[in-house]
């Protein structure tokens, strides 16, 4: 049809037919090299049909001579090119193009791939056995020695093509994930019958081998949840309380924005180290490609947060603590303890009626103690000697129903005081006290107190007005308490009675 075209429409016949291939090729040839990096699909049709009609110029050229085997040759060659040409052609409109612009899901390079490659074959084979009489399928097939060379040659490819089918039928990653394997991590940028392209965060395109990923073990953040959970490490200096340390770093965290609310994130003290105590802090990013710049911030903020709240991320250097006395250090400490003591006592009402004099004599003997949120400092029941006056938190003063049920009947704050009941009165503790915030206490044992009471018996009265209002609250609320358990005692029985006569019918 073609020649009948030339012959139709052009003027010299004879030369036409010899010019017009090489013109052609060279229009591909022009075409391919100026859209090179256009369309890089197109390549491969472009290209076979080139070669065809390179095969077909020399085709015509021998046309001119007497050469009827190299003619069947060229021939032969020439249908082989066009047939694939037109193969590759109609993939590239119906599975490159057409499903790209309909948006349609791509078709997975392998399968593609694979499935072109069969029917490249099937189709030379055709080509051979109706245009060249040759049965090249009997001659595969019993080719034992072939099919070893080949089946050799070709070990490794055959090996990272069964595992990219492996891969892509098990799918434990798609394009676009962030994953790690064979010490890698990256985001997936394709994936062909060989290997797996990723990009990693320094911009580096990494190709790993389907067969090595396969023999790898294979980290997806991105599935089944692009959420991930990243890990940091703060060393913090043995002398900041756990709790201080915890809520600066869980402020810097819950106020970051690329960290998420949920899980909410937790801080863990894991060690206690050489120089410091060491806290492991966890918390949800969905973000995984920045992760190492927004590590980077949080710990840049709680440094700061950290200097400003006093707390220290120690030197990495063993302090040798020599154990010399220093009599006169040792004082000047005690007196700072001393003074902060009495200027806490001061708060306490209860002792308005003493000097300094007598209060900085109580000063002297009481000690500081620290407590966690949620510590019980007095359990119901106990026997006690001591009381506390609160210097910073919250403590809450509870009774317990049964063994599990609590009612808080009081909050006391700081310049409070609890305690004093079994200090004053040698009778078991009345009820529990628990830490409500982390508590800063004086603790004062009875023997602290004994000569001062003996002194001012203003500060017993004023003492025991205190301890019988909280007896009276305290004797209200478990009456109440009774009172509601035999209530709910009495409708319990009236409810067994109506069951009762409902089983007997008594009326
Ligand atoms: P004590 O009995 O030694 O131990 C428990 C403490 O709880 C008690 O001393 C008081 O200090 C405190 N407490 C008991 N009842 C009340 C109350 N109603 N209000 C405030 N504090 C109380």
């Amino acid at each position: 049809m073609f020649n009948k075209l030339v012959e139709t429409y052009l003027p010299y016949p004879e030369l036409a037919h010899l010019l017009i291939y090489p013109i052609l090729v060279i229009i591909l040839a022009s075409y391919s090299l100026y859209a090179r990096h256009r369309n890089h699909r197109l390549k491969l049709p472009v290209g076979l049909f080139i070669c065809y009609f390179a095969v077909m110029s020399a085709l015509k050229l021998t046309e001119h001579f007497d050469l009827p085997s190299i003619f069947g040759i060229l021939e032969l060659v020439s249908t082989i090119f066009l047939t694939l040409a037109i193969i590759r052609f109609v993939t590239f409109i119906f599975v490159d193009y057409l499903m790209r612009y309909k948006k349609l899901a791509p078709i997975p390079v392998i399968s593609r791939d694979i499935g072109l490659v069969l029917v490249y074959l099937i189709a030379i084979l055709m080509v051979l056995r109706y245009q060249a009489n040759v049965n090249l399928t009997s001659i595969i097939t019993t080719s034992a020695v072939l099919t070893a060379v080949i089946g050799l040659a070709l070990q490794d490819t055959l090996g990272n093509l069964i595992s990219g089918i492996v891969l892509q039928m098990e799918k434990p990653y798609n394009i676009g994930d962030w994953v790690s394997f064979d010490n890698y991590v990256g985001r997936v940028i394709g994936m062909t019958w060989k290997s797996t392209r990723i990009i990693t965060r320094e911009k580096e395109m990494v190709s790993i081998p389907n067969n090595t990923i396969t023999k790898s073990h294979i980290l997806n953040y991105t599935q089944p949840d692009p959420n991930h959970v990243a890990t940091l490490y703060v060393g913090v200096s043995y002398k900041d309380p756990p709790n201080d340390v915890r809520e600066v770093i869980l402020t810097t965290i819950s106020e970051h924005p690329s960290v998420n609310p949920f899980p909410s994130p937790e801080v863990r003290v894991i060690k206690y180290n050489d120089f410091s105590v060491d806290y492991e802090v966890r918390f949800s990013l969905s973000d995984f490609e920045n992760e190492p710049k927004i590590k980077s911030h949080i710990l840049n903020q709680i440094w700061y947060r950290f200097k400003r709240r006093g707390l220290t991320i120690p030197f990495p250097i063993r302090t040798i603590h020599q154990e010399r006395f220093d009599p006169e250090k040792e004082a000047v400490a005690r007196d700072q303890a001393m003074h902060r003591a009495l200027a806490n006592l001061k708060r306490v009402d209860v002792f308005d009626p003493l000097s300094e004099n007598d209060l900085a004599n109580i000063a002297r003997q009481v000690r500081f103690e620290q407590f966690s949120a949620g510590e019980i400092i007095i359990s119901e029941g106990d026997a006690g000697t001591s009381m506390y006056v609160i210097v910073r938190g919250e403590c809450e003063v509870i009774i317990f129903e049964g063994k599990n049920k609590e009612h808080i009947i009081a909050r006391l704050g700081a310049g409070e005081f609890f305690g004093e009941m079994s200090l004053l009165t040698g009778e078991p503790r009345t009820a529990t006290v628990r830490a409500g915030k982390d508590m800063i206490c004086l603790r004062i044992e009875k023997e602290d107190l004994e000569e001062i009471m003996n002194a001012h018996p203003e500060v017993a009265e004023a003492m025991s007005v205190m301890l019988a209002a909280r007896k009276e609250g305290l004797t209200q609320y478990k009456d109440t308490l009774k009172e509601a358990a035999k209530l709910a005692n009495k409708k319990l029985a009236s409810q067994f009675l109506t069951k009762i006569k409902k089983f007997f019918n008594i009326t």
